[in-house]
């Protein structure tokens, strides 16, 4: 979704917002825009593209004096909702006075009435954006009592729908207000200066100590000050948090892209993610952070995993880890689904959220429903503070690192890493041994090193995708715990490539999709040596027979899967409880190759965003 960055300091602000900026470009990047305050006057510009546009724009546009004068200002890359990429909807928007410059993302939903109602006060509007609306509210008030932390106050109260705001106001030099609710804005204090972004990957290079903004809380921000209030205007107080990355994590480090580096991380992720939870005296699993004791966790009748995206087909694995390793009943639930219908939930079932960013608004709203409903609700995110760690109070963090590409890898991995790691423990407190405990503990601890050998194959993987990436239709198949392999594998290649392609289980493909099967639509058949793989490889044949070409990832020096594959990626041999690690890391390498063959932007695929906060 948008990213939105702001800053008061001692620095020249056009430098650090826009850098800001593009550390927060995987949020949305369909335009771009800057308000800076400086001498009694507003500079603004914006553009459509990339904030490489926009930084273009200000570098010609601005006065060198000007630029290196500036000490405060706002700025926000966009992911559209109301109203196309263009310069007019491109933020800043300002208000009716043009002395109010606001930065959004969220949407307000009511804005269509107050617009209205400021309409017949004289305003007039120069987008058709729901954030234009909320500035001219906030200097409509600011107009009546010239406090303009009142007026952002009074504004707030009245809008529906979510918002993380960074407004200025050119008769106060000195600060930058801010708000949220629903929208993550996280303020970093640094040395006499203040930078607030919708995530910490604009902050880092300046500082590692911030505050999350709750709900409804309002900042005003000074360079060496932040006065904290909820939308009353009543003083709160939040912690000062600790980001414990460190800022190379969000550089590329010398990769072409992110979505690579991140494909290449993941040795390392894996072990962030296991490292110091695993118990191997008792061959089980220690996740404080879900705060259960093993009377409450033997109480658990049903587990719900609730999830969107690439996190919903990790959710889809850890249904098949919670049955066979904890005998627990498990439902895969999309989040949007859950919310909007009337899901039978009790106070003695487990809500899953997984998340990467912990932002995404269906989660997060399923997240509330699961709690209004009673169950006891747990969140496996990775962006530590996010809002559904924070709202849920209990779960497991990923410790995967910040995820900078929009196609989401390395998160998926750690989530299916914990996944496993709550089936053993919740397994571990019924009928799961400790002999069978420790031996998934041994597999746990192999896992950098077969990530490591399966990244070996990125060359021979490059050199199938060379010769495939030509294709407009692709059929990703897989049985038991490779078919949620199957819909990731083909979820990234229809995102970064743009390529048409589905994932089946292996068995449906004949219910009607095999009629789409012929020479130039290729099917990757997930045929790792795991218990399904003789009836895969007789849908292998299915395809085969109507002249599909069939790509197999199978299992290094499997003779008999070879014989019925055109091409195959091998990949090291493992337990069926790590099969869908190595197969989807190669899965990943191969959207990654076709997308970078056909010349497409890996890193920020068109109409896509990391992290969706809207519904
Ligand atoms: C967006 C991203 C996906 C991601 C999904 C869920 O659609 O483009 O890559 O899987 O949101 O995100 P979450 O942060 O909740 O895991």
């Amino acid at each position: 979704m948008c990213g939105i960055v702001g800053y008061i300091g001692e620095n020249n602000a056009a430098d650090v917002l826009l850098g800001g900026l593009k550390r927060l470009e995987y949020r949305g990047y369909d335009s771009a825009g800057i308000c800076m305050l400086d001498g009694g006057e507003l500079h603004t510009e914006r553009s459509v593209g990339k904030v490489q546009d926009l930084a273009d724009k200000v570098y010609q546009n601005l006065p060198e004096n000007i630029i290196q004068a500036t000490r405060l200002g706002v700025a926000h890359t966009r992911w559209a909702t109301h109203g196309e990429p263009s310069e007019e909807n491109a933020h800043p928007h300002l208000d009716q006075s043009g002395r109010v410059a606001l930065v959004h993302n969220g949407i307000i939903e009511n804005y269509k009435e107050i617009r209205q109602r400021l309409t017949a006060a004289g305003h007039s509007f120069k987008s058709q954006t729901d954030s234009e609306v909320l500035a001219h509210l906030i200097g409509a008030y600011y107009g009546e009592n010239g406090d303009f932390l009142q007026a952002v106050c009074g504004a707030l109260n009245q809008v529906e729908g979510t918002f993380g705001i960074a407004a200025l106001c050119l008769d106060q030099p000195d600060c930058v207000v801010v708000a949220r609710r629903g929208s993550p804005i996280v303020v970093g204090l640094g040395h006499n200066e203040t930078i607030v972004a919708s995530d910490a990957a604009a902050i880092i290079a300046h500082t590692d100590q911030v505050i999350y903004l709750d709900d409804d809380d309002v900042a005003l921000l000074k360079r060496d000050d932040v006065d904290l209030r909820n939308i009353h205007n009543v003083p709160v107080s939040r912690d000062v948090a600790r980001i414990e990355w460190d800022a190379r994590a969000a550089e590329k480090d010398g990769y072409d892209h992110f979505m690579l580096k991140e494909i290449f991380e993941q040795a390392d992720s894996l072990c962030n993610t296991f490292r110091g939870r695993l118990d191997v005296k008792q061959g089980t699993a220690i996740l404080s952070g879900l705060n259960l004791t093993p009377r409450e966790m033997a109480d658990i009748q049903k587990v719900l995993l609730i999830a969107c995206g690439t996190s919903l087909h990790a959710a889809m694995l850890g249904k098949y880890y919670f049955e066979d390793l904890a005998d627990l009943c498990t439902d895969v639930e999309p989040a949007a689904e859950f919310r909007y219908r009337n899901p039978i939930v009790h106070a003695r079932d487990l809500a899953v959220a997984i998340s990467q960013s912990g932002e995404t608004a269906d989660t997060l709203a399923a997240v509330r429903e699961a709690m209004n409903k009673g169950a006891r609700v747990t969140g496996l995110c990775n962006v530590v503070g996010s809002t559904i760690a924070r709202e849920t109070g209990t779960g497991v963090y990923l410790h995967a690192g910040p995820e900078i590409g929009v196609a989401s890898t390395k998160a998926f991995t750690s989530q299916m890493m914990v996944l496993m790691m709550m089936a053993l423990k919740f397994g571990r407190g019924r009928r799961l041994s400790i002999q069978k405990g420790l031996e998934i503990i041994k597999e746990i601890e192999r896992t950098p090193e077969l990530v490591a050998k399966t990244l070996e194959l990125n060359q021979h993987i490059a050199g199938i995708a060379k010769k495939y990436h030509y294709v407009r239709d692709f059929f990703f198949i897989g049985r038991g715990y490779l078919y949620p392999v199957a819909l990731e594998g083909a979820l990234k290649l229809k995102e970064i490539s743009y390529i048409h392609a589905e994932g089946y289980h292996a068995a449906e493909l004949k219910h009607g999709p095999i009629a789409l099967l012929e020479p130039d639509v290729p099917v990757l058949a997930l045929a790792c040596d795991v218990p399904g793989k003789d009836k895969l490889l007789g849908n292998v044949e299915e395809c085969r027979a109507r002249k599909a070409p069939v790509i197999g990832i199978a299992t290094e020096d499997d003779e008999e899967a070879v014989s019925y594959l055109d091409e195959v990626i091998p990949v090291p041999r493992t337990s069926t409880l790590l099969a869908p690690l190595t197969a989807v890391i190669a899965a990943q390498l191969f959207a990654y190759h076709m997308a970078r063959f056909r010349g497409c932007e890996i890193d920020q695929p068109r109409n896509l965003a990391k992290s969706v906060t809207v519904e």
